[in-house]
């Protein structure tokens, strides 16, 4: 099967904060060039590629976000430390010894202020951190304030797993834009929505389902799992299959929607998980409830370490989530 790692590389390693996707925007409509009947970007910047079924379909919507977290800043002082607000889920835990980079290329490090001898272990707040750009005073600092950065850091490939920032969603992405390369035909007329501000509250999902109307929404994205040391109990493994979104903590997937899920990775004989996810929601949820309502789902990408600089996930998982969606896509869809 097709190697999808060097799509992914690309994509993982690309700046993208929410409200900052113009590069990677850029970067995906370079690859889905000459895939698709129509591209547009619509006012709050979500990249929409509309591929035209052969006729007596369904109007599908897929989504994917390309945003990812990172943090702004609020402040500059004199000596040219930054002060900063998080853009999306970002915890102080997965900050400190890491680096982010801003849209201009500016990297920095985290630094915490003193600290009593009683809280040196505690998990700090993130308004006792500050970034380091390394400037040496506030005139050279290359960024300001209101300029968002994302976390830094390369690709590991160690043959299944994977390991990067910004699985959430890139992964999603990538997993879109390999469901259009090998897509040959379809009845549907299928909406590839790369969507913005996923992580700030599912903005560009609202904005892009109420423009398409489709009749069929599903979402790509990560889920957590259960597998690890002591990890919070869920039934997701990384490397059993993709999984079918039952429930997170935005949404109850529409029940035809998630049978049909069930039923294409059935008929293919391929791996798959049922999720029940206790905290986080996806594009999904906004689709839900669009306008009159969507019937939506998710397939999910099993992903450890969700919201850190270094998210792990298996590749066959990915794979096996593109062979699903294209093969869902190929045939005739009854929704009941
Ligand atoms: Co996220
Ligand atoms: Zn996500």
């Amino acid at each position: 099967m097709k190697d999808m790692k060097e799509l992914i590389k690309k994509l993982v390693e690309a700046y993208g904060p929410s409200g900052r996707e113009e590069q990677i925007r850029e970067m995906i409509k370079g690859e889905i060039e000459g895939l698709a009947d129509e591209v547009r970007v619509d006012t709050l910047g979500n990249l929409i590629a509309l591929k035209c079924g052969s006729g007596g379909g369904l109007k599908v919507m897929l989504a994917a976000h390309m945003d990812e977290i990172g943090v702004i800043v609020t402040h500059v002082d004199e000596k040219g430390f930054l002060r900063f607000a998080p853009i999306g889920g970002v915890r102080p835990l997965a900050l400190l010894g890491g680096r982010v980079v801003f849209a201009n290329g500016t990297v920095g490090t985290f630094g915490l202020e003193k600290r009593e001898p009683e809280n040196e272990n505690k998990v700090p707040d993130l308004d006792k951190l500050y970034l380091d750009v390394g400037a040496k005073d506030k005139a050279s600092v290359p960024v300001g304030v209101g300029d968002v950065a994302c976390f830094q850091r390369p690709f590991a490939d160690q043959g299944d797993r994977l390991l990067a920032k910004g699985f959430d969603d890139r992964i999603g992405c990538a997993v879109l834009i390999q469901v259009m390369r090998d897509l040959e035909s379809s009845p549907h007329d299928v909406y590839f929505v790369f969507s913005v501000q996923e992580e700030v509250g599912l903005r560009g999902a609202i904005t892009s389902t109420y423009g398409i109307q489709p009749d069929l929404g599903i979402s790509v994205d990560v889920t957590g799992t259960g597998d690890t040391p002591e990890a919070r109990t869920m039934a997701v493994s990384l490397g059993e299959g993709p999984a079918v979104k039952v429930k997170d903590g935005g949404m109850l997937a529409h029940p035809a929607v998630k049978d049909l899920l069930i039923e294409t990775a059935e008929e293919l004989g391929i791996p798959y998980q049922l999720e029940v996810l206790e905290r986080g929601t996806t594009d999904a949820m906004a689709m839900q409830v669009s306008r009159e309502g969507v019937p939506a789902g998710c397939l999910s990408i099993p992903c450890r370490y969700v919201h850190t600089p270094s998210e792990m996930v298996d590749h066959n998982d990915v794979l096996n989530a593109v062979k699903l969606l294209v093969a869902l896509l190929s045939k005739p869809i009854e929704l009941s």
